[in-house]
């Protein structure tokens, strides 16, 4: 059992690091990067991402020794990504890397605690613009200490939905963004891309957007990003209805259930491989 106490210290010390983490990219946003590539061409890495990792990964272990962590860049570096029931951290340490490299101001620090394979905390950090969501399970969604709530919209014609082109170019997965592109413009309000998972999430989660569907995601994109969404009065869910499989690079977010059932009925469905 993990007592409201437990949580509070879990919270306040990720919290803590976090702000650490993200004075250290604001000063590396100023000096400029070095880059590498990771899976293609446009998945990038720096070593920002690394560090940042590291100092959440060394930072949360001293503090709580049994937890276990799933990061993006320890995955990246041959770790296995294994979501137990055990109390894990679920890690993007910079979730918008080409925003990062670029210097568009869009890029965040994306961290959760999941407890029995379902997230507990979500924190996302914007340090660029000093934007930062936080949410605690059954305690609401907050934006700087301020709580937010999704909107009401329930319909495709009425909805700015968030979309994202995605860092692979594998040429399956590319033919269903541009299917989707087809299928969808012609039916919302309109479409925006924020180029980082988290925070596209975070847009739905403060009204801003009212939904935001990707095929390729991985866990630590969208771990904070779930709760975030959940505790704002939303729904997070598999895009094609039914609950969300976590490990299964697929997710769907919206305002209300209405309007995820009909983005469900419209999506030319993608199921990436491997799984996390
Ligand atoms: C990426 C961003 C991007 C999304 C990709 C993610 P990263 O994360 O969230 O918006 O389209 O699917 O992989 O690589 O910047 O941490």
């Amino acid at each position: 059992m993990t007592s409201a106490e437990n949580i509070d210290a879990y919270f306040d010390c990720v919290l803590g690091l976090t702000k650490i983490a993200g004075e250290l990219i604001r000063e590396k946003v100023k000096a400029g990067v070095k880059v590498n590539t990771k899976d293609c061409d446009i998945d990038l890495v720096t070593e920002t991402d690394q560090e940042v990792e590291k100092l959440l990964i060394n930072g949360l272990k001293t503090n709580f020794p049994s937890h276990k962590f799933i990061g993006e860049e320890t995955v990246a570096s041959g770790q296995k990504c294994e979501l137990s029931n055990s109390p894990t951290w679920v890690i993007d340490p910079i979730d918008g890397t080409m925003n990062f490299v670029h210097a568009f101001p869009h890029c965040c620090i994306s961290v959760a605690l999941f407890i029995d394979a379902a997230p507990v905390i979500g924190i996302i950090y914007n340090p660029t613009l000093e934007q930062l969501f936080t949410a605690k399970k059954g305690q609401g969604a907050y934006l700087n200490g301020e709580k937010i709530h999704v909107s009401k919209v329930a319909t495709m014609n009425k909805a700015l939905l968030m979309m994202e082109n995605g860092t692979s170019r594998e040429p399956e997965r590319v033919k269903t963004v541009f299917a989707n592109h087809q299928i969808l413009i012609p039916k919302l309000h309109g479409t925006r891309t924020l180029g980082s998972a988290a925070l596209n999430m975070a847009m739905v989660a403060m009204g801003a957007a009212d939904a935001y569907f990707e095929f390729g995601i991985h866990i630590w994109d969208i771990g904070a990003g779930e709760i975030l969404i959940t505790e704002a009065g939303g729904v997070v869910i598999d895009p094609v209805g039914g609950p969300l499989d976590r490990c299964s690079r697929r997710v769907l977010c919206a305002s209300t259930n209405d309007l995820a059932v009909e983005f469900t009925k419209c999506l030319q469905q993608y199921y990436p491989m491997p799984r996390d």
